[in-house]
C-alpha cells in the first residue's frame, strides 16, 4: 500500500489526475489536498468519491505550520504536487497570490517532505508538476524547448512556476529531497475552467457572446489532451530516476485564430447552425501585457527513457471536449456562478 498525496486534486489537471490513480491503482490510497480557490471543484472528482482508496482534505498549502503537521500524522510515501494559481491574466492583475501559493506553497511542501522523509529519502518521490512557459517564449524560426533551455519566464504566472522548480531542484541538491518535475505545454479537456482559452470560447460560442481574441491572434501554443499528460504523470511518476526533468508536449502547434476558427466550425456544426455562423463573434482586443508568442516542447527525452506519447489525436481530443462542454451545462453553469464554491464552503466549514 503507498500513501500519495495530490495536491490541486479538484482542479482541471489535478481532477484527471486523481481520478487515473484512485481507479488504476487501488492499492494506492489517494489524498486529495486542495484549497478549492475559484478554480477548483469537487464535482470534478464526484464520481470516485466513495471509492474506499479516497480521501478528500480542504487545506492550504501556504500554511507552512498544517502541512508540516500533515505529513508527519499521514507518513505520506510520496506527493504529485499539482496545486497552484494557473491563469496568466490573473497573474498580470494580481501576482501576490502566485508567490504565496505557487512559490511559498511549493516550499511548504518541500519542507515538510525533508522533515519526515529525512532518513529514509530513497523510498519517496516528490513530484512537481510544472508548465513549459518558464522557458520563456519562441520565435516562429525557434526549435522547441527542450529539458536544456535555459529559464525566461516573463509573465508573473511563469516567474513563479519557474522560482518553484528551482526550489524543487534546491532540495534535492541541498538535502538530497528525491525529486522529479515535468514540464508541459497547454492542456485542454473536460473540467477546465471557463477563463482558459478553449472552455471560454466554447460556453462564449453557445451563448452568442463576443470571442476576445488578443492581439493579432498569431500567437502560437502546444496543446495536449489532458489525459496525456496523465498519462505522461504516471510513467514519470513510476518510472523516472531521482532528480530527472522531462518536457511534455503535444506535438500539435495552432496559431490561436485558426484554433478558434477551427473551435467555430464543431461548436456551430453540433448546434445544428449554419456553418461560420459565429465567426462573427470573433472579437479583437488589445494584447494581453507581455504576450509570450510561442510555446512548443521537444518531448523527445520522454519518449526515448520511458516509451511515453500522445495518443490522442487532436481533431478527436477537439471534438470529445467540445461536446463534453455542450454535454455538461450544468456544470459550466454552476462554475461560471460560482454557485458550487458557496455550497462547499458551506459543506466543509463544520468539519
Ligand atoms: P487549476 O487552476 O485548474 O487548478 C488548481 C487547483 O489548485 C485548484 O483546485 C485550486 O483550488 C488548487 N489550489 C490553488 N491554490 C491552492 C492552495 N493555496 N492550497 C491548496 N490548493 C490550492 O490548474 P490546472 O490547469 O489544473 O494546473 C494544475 C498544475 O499543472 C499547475 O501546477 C499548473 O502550473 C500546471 N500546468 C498546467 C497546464 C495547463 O495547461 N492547464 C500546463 C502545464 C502545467
Ligand atoms: P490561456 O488558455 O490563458 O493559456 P496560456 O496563456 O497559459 O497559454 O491562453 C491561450 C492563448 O489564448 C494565449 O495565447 C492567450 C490567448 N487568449 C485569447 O486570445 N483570448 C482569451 O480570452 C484568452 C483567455 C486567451
Amino acid at each position: 500500500m503507498k500513501k500519495i498525496l495530490i495536491t490541486g486534486g479538484a482542479g482541471f489537471i489535478g481532477s484527471h489526475v486523481v481520478r487515473h490513480f484512485v481507479t488504476k491503482y487501488p492499492q494506492y490510497e489517494i489524498f486529495n489536498l486542495d484549497k478549492l480557490t475559484y478554480a477548483g471543484n469537487l464535482e470534478n472528482v464526484a464520481d470516485v468519491e466513495h471509492h474506499s482508496n479516497y480521501r478528500f482534505v480542504k487545506e492550504d498549502i501556504t500554511d507552512g505550520d498544517r502541512m508540516l503537521q500533515l505529513f508527519r500524522s499521514e507518513q505520506f510515501d510520496a506527493v504529485i504536487h499539482l496545486a497552484a494559481e494557473s491563469h496568466v491574466d490573473r497573474s498580470i492583475a494580481n501576482p501576490v497570490d502566485f508567490i504565496l501559493t505557487n512559490v511559498a506553497g511549493t516550499v511548504n511542501l518541500l519542507n515538510a517532505a525533508r522533515a519526515i522523509w529525512q532518513h529514509q529519502p530513497e523510498t519517496h518521490r516528490f513530484y512537481h508538476v510544472s508548465t513549459d512557459e518558464v522557458y520563456g517564449s519562441l520565435s516562429f524560426e525557434d526549435q522547441p524547448f527542450t529539458e536544456a533551455t535555459a529559464y525566461d519566464p516573463h509573465s508573473p504566472y511563469a516567474a513563479s512556476k519557474a522560482a518553484s522548480d528551482h526550489f524543487v531542484r534546491a532540495f534535492h541538491d541541498t538535502h538530497k529531497l528525491p525529486v522529479v518535475i515535468s514540464n508541459c505545454s497547454n492542456n485542454y479537456g473536460p473540467n477546465q475552467f471557463p477563463e482558459k482559452l478553449i472552455p471560454l470560447f466554447i460556453n462564449n460560442i453557445k451563448h452568442n457572446k463576443p470571442l476576445p481574441v488578443y492581439g493579432s491572434g498569431l500567437n502560437v501554443r502546444d496543446w495536449l489532451y489532458v489525459e496525456d499528460h496523465v498519462a505522461a504523470i504516471d510513467a514519470i511518476f513510476h518510472k523516472a530516476k531521482n532528480g530527472e526533468t522531462y518536457n511534455i508536449g503535444g506535438n500539435n502547434e495552432w496559431a490561436n485564430i485558426n484554433l478558434i476558427k477551427r473551435l467555430i466550425a464543431i461548436v456551430d456544426e453540433k448546434l445544428g447552425r449554419s456553418p461560420g455562423t459565429s465567426l462573427s463573434l470573433i472579437t479583437c482586443v488589445a494584447d494581453r501585457a507581455g504576450h509570450d508568442l510561442r510555446y512548443a516542447i521537444n518531448a523527445s527525452k520522454l519518449k526515448s527513457d520511458l516509451g511515453w506519447e500522445p495518443t490522442v489525436k487532436f481533431t478527436e481530443g477537439f471534438e470529445k471536449t467540445v461536446e463534453w462542454y455542450l454535454r455538461n451545462e450544468q456544470w459550466l453553469e454552476s462554475v461560471t456562478s460560482g454557485a458550487y464554491q458557496e455550497y462547499y464552503r458551506k459543506m466543509y466549514e463544520g468539519r
